[in-house]
């Protein structure tokens, strides 16, 4: 009994994520030794199960070991040895022009052993150029030749290709508007992707499976498994932990604290790095998952089981609460709209006087989003004064100050929040808020409740009725 009861929980959570995340992009970057594990076939079916049910799947496959033995193969690695120069300055590989269609060869070669596994599942895949280089150029005296970074990702191509449910595939080749083909890190693809698409998860699938106690320094109160294994982690956290094991990258990276083609046992630092750059590029978060273990990313995603690290951003991180000097910039933001009719108008005294209700978004130090929460008694408490910097449009900060502006009104046992809204019924009744009466407002509003403006009344129930 307690067992078919736990299932049907788990089939209930499993719905939950999959009507949560349904259409949302997640870029899933996977290194080879996975490729080349006996599960991976196991692997490319649950990504096109997802792709089938409606994710926008993202594959970004690591290519480095294949890479390595295939120059091996070929004699290339001796010849570097001949010429007495070697595959790599400091951790970062020179791709020679001798070297170049053999990387393509290799790095082409792993992204069709995906493209062979999804069309199995009847899943279509496309490996595509959507990746712009250009080439790193001579460092330190060093001529890396074809070795790239990205200069920019084609994402409207790639949105097209997903439109269309398709699966896009890029392998570690990026090209130059010329033409000219460039190794590039898939580490630098999958973060570049992932902030072009505004994915919501990137996936780090490797042997490692996230960060284990043993060989790293962690700092105190890290949320830790049975095993020792970190199992999740915020930016901030993560910035500790690099930075409490930057001697070892340091040692490892000849002097300097950059990642590139480190040791394996620094691997799961780097992919730590990797994640830290995600999220700051605004992926909400970022899971380090082992890809020899069998429904590895069904778990991480469909329930609270996940099996590996996860960096997760506090979305609420660029909110804060309002300053006196920040008020000529919001009367900036809300000026228009007052003018307009869409906000009621407030002064720079009215404003100050309920400083505490405010918050505003804040991104490089420019505000670009406010709102309040004021309340009115009776369990009740209006959210107000929301506006956003129309350069800022449609990038989820006003939903996210309403969010939060939610979280602050649960916070304070508040059972509903209200808006009055002459133009933007539409936005509200897409965040869940629902029509009522003004003469469900509380007593002390509906005194003051202005007629002549005619303003609609949304309400969100926080609390059972
Ligand atoms: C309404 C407002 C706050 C939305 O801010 P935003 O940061 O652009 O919104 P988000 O990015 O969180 O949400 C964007 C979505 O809402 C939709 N949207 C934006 N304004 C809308 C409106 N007035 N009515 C209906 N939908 C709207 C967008 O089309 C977009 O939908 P999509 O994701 O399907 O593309 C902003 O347009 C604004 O400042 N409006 C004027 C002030 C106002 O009306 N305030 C509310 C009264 S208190």
């Amino acid at each position: 009994m307690s067992n078919s009861l736990s299932q049907v929980d788990l089939i209930r959570e499993a719905f939950h994520y999959q009507s949560r995340f349904e259409g949302s992009t997640m870029v899933f970057k996977i290194d080879f030794p996975v490729t080349d594990d006996p599960g991976f076939p196991f692997l490319v079916k649950d990504l096109a199960l997802l792709a089938q049910t409606g994710f926008r799947v993202v594959i970004v496959p690591g290519a480095k070991e294949w890479i390595d033995a295939v120059l091996a193969e070929y004699g290339i690695i001796s010849a570097y040895a001949e010429a007495d120069s070697s595959p790599f300055h400091r951790s970062t590989r020179i791709t020679t022009a001798c070297a170049m269609p053999f990387v393509e060869m290799a790095a082409f070669h792993v992204a069709a052993r995906f493209m062979t596994g999804l069309a199995g599942s009847r899943v279509d895949a496309v490996i595509g150029n959507f990746v712009r280089a250009r080439g790193l150029g001579v460092v330190n005296g060093q001529d890396l030749e074809h070795t790239g970074t990205v200069e920019k990702i084609l994402a409207d191509s790639l949105n097209k290709t997903l439109s269309q449910g398709m699966v896009p595939i890029l392998p570690c080749i990026g090209y130059s508007p010329a033409g000219k083909p460039y190794n590039v890190p898939s580490d630098e693809i999958a973060l570049a992707v992932s902030a072009a698409l505004g994915a919501v998860k990137l996936f780090i699938v490797s042997l490692n499976g996230g960060l284990g106690a043993g060989t790293y320094t962690f700092p105190e109160n890290l949320e830790t498994g049975d095993d020792g294994r970190i199992l999740r982690l915020t930016p901030q956290e993560a910035e500790a932990v690099l930075a409490a094991n930057s001697g070892l990258v340091k040692g490892a990276a000849g002097g300097s604290a950059a990642f590139g083609s480190l040791a394996n046992e620094l691997r799961p630092l780097q992919e730590l790095n990797l994640a830290l750059r995600a999220s700051r590029a605004g992926v909400e978060r970022v899971h380090i998952i082992d890809g020899r273990e069998e429904g590895a990313i069904l778990r991480e995603l469909f329930s609270n089981l996940g099996s590996g690290t996860m960096l997760y951003a506090d979305k609420y991180e660029s909110i804060r609460a309002l300053r006196s000097r920040d008020i000529p910039d919001i009367l900036r933001l809300m000026d228009p709209l007052m003018q307009q009719g869409i906000l009621i108008r407030r002064t720079a005294e009215q404003i100050l006087e309920k400083k505490a209700d405010f918050a505003v978004f804040e991104i490089d130090e420019q505000i670009h989003a406010c709102g309040a929460l004021h309340e009115w008694g009776e369990g009740q408490a209006e959210i107000a004064a929301i506006a956003t910097d129309p350069l800022y449009g449609d990038m989820g900060l006003g939903r996210r100050i309403v969010d939060y502006l939610i979280d602050r009104a649960k916070k304070k046992g508040i059972a509903r929040v209200f808006v009055l809204t002459t133009q933007t019924q539409d936005w509200f009744e897409f965040l869940g808020f629902r029509e009522v009466s003004v003469k469900s407002l509380p007593e002390k509003k509906q005194k003051i409740y202005d007629r002549s403006r005619r303003s609609k009344v949304f309400a969100l129930q926080l609390t059972g009725e």
